[in-house]
């Protein structure tokens, strides 16, 4: 039997076993998701304290549950280490490492290329490599041919290479891992067969690209489109402001076009989870955290609230979030809002607060801010 179709009979029997680099926002839930189609499943995570959690059962990611995650570990489907060499016992490994932005706001891939690192010496004959972390077009062949090339392992014949991007939208309730169609390239033709043949118990929906390139390019069209729309939609709510203009109103009124339009709101920056993404507790960029860094720079007291985030560290300082009361409220003598507002008691702030700065409101005094 060839390697391609050793592997496409094992993914159809779910006796292949899946390895998961990286459980994160985007690797927990698709080593939960992969578990729960039938795969045995090894995770690898640098971090001690993830490792000991998931092995003992417990989620530290708000979109799975610790009551989803320990039947599957407890019946040994999921396991996880953090010794790199494991993962020659997988057929597939997914790579699901972060891409953060570095200090000077390139994307830092070193963890990509730390987790094709630890591939080199593991890979083996019969396996499949499929990179999901947000990356440049090019990365998969650049950093993961090599890496079978060393191992002299021709791609897309004894070994098999394939870029799939993550779409996860943490807390969105409706859209998660399974139910998100699946984009996914190929080096080869082979490659994405066997790609294929392994996410379909997994995904409910596929949707197969030429290369690996047009699935980088996918992701990079999808991120693009929405930075610019929310940067286009904040210079509106400036020019809006400027002009005694009710944003909202516009917008709502925009939104009616049942062609040609997709409706973004107004929020306090570009990037960060808090910031597009609602019903996160993922911290990473939030402009909310600016807005505390030059409150404290100038010398204020601040207390924050967000049923997310319970407590967070800066200046190596522990702030912890406070109940929204009406006498937290009016306490402070002023209350930034930089959220939208649906977990917030709005008309309550507006009863009880002395001053109220809505970043979504008020984009211009944030800017001057
Ligand atoms: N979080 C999201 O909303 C989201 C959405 C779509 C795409 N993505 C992309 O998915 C990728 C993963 O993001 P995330 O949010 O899950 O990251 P994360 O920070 O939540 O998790 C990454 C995990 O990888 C581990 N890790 C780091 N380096 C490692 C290494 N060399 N070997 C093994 N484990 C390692 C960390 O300990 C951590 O547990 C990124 O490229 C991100 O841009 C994220």
């Amino acid at each position: 039997m060839s390697v391609e179709r050793d592997l496409i009979a094992k993914a159809e029997a779910r006796t292949a076993v899946f390895g998961v680099i990286g459980l994160g926002y985007v690797g927990l839930p698709l080593a939960v998701e992969l578990a729960a189609a039938g795969y045995r499943v090894i995770g690898y995570d640098v971090n001690r304290r993830v490792v000991d959690g998931v092995n003992a059962g417990r989620s530290h990611i708000l979109d799975v549950s610790s009551e989803r995650l320990a039947p599957l570990v407890q019946a040994g489907r999921l396991a996880v280490t953090d010794e790199a060499k494991r993962l020659v016992e997988a057929d597939a490994v997914s790579i699901c490492v972060p891409t953060p932005l570095s200090k000077t706001k390139d994307p830092d891939i070193s963890y990509v290329m730390a987790a094709a690192q630890a591939l080199h010496g593991v890979v083996r004959a019969g396996q499949v490599v499929i990179l999901e972390s947000t990356t440049y077009p090019g990365t998969t062949r650049e950093l993961f041919l090599p890496v079978f090339e060393n191992a002299d392992l021709k791609v897309g014949v004894d070994g098999f290479l394939a870029f799939s991007p993550e779409r996860v939208d943490p807390g969105n309730p409706t859209w998660h891992t399974r139910n998100t169609p699946k984009v996914l390239g190929g080096v080869t033709a082979a490659c994405l067969r066997v790609v294929l043949a392994l996410y379909t118990p997994v995904f409910d929906r596929l949707v197969p690209v030429s290369s690996p390139e047009a699935a980088e390019l996918t992701k990079l069209l999808e991120n693009t489109f929405r930075s610019v729309n929310i940067g286009l939609v904040n210079e509106m709510a400036i020019v809006c402001d400027k002009l005694g203009v009710d944003v909202w109103e516009v917008i709502e009124a925009a939104a009616t076009k049942p062609f040609g339009f997709m409706k973004f709101t107004p929020g306090p920056g570009l990037g960060g989870h808090v910031a597009y993404k609602k019903d996160s507790d993922d911290l990473r960029e939030s402009p909310a955290l600016d807005v505390i860094r030059l409150l404290l720079a100038q010398g204020a007291d601040v207390g924050y609230h967000d049923p997310h985030v319970p407590e967070f560290s800066e200046d190596a300082r522990t702030l912890r979030s406070v109940p929204l009361s009406p006498e937290a409220v009016r306490s402070a003598d002023c209350v930034v809002v930089v959220t939208d507002h649906s977990g917030v008691d709005y008309r309550m702030l507006c009863r009880e607060a002395r001053a109220i700065v809505d970043t979504r409101h008020v984009l211009s005094e944030y800017t001057r801010a």
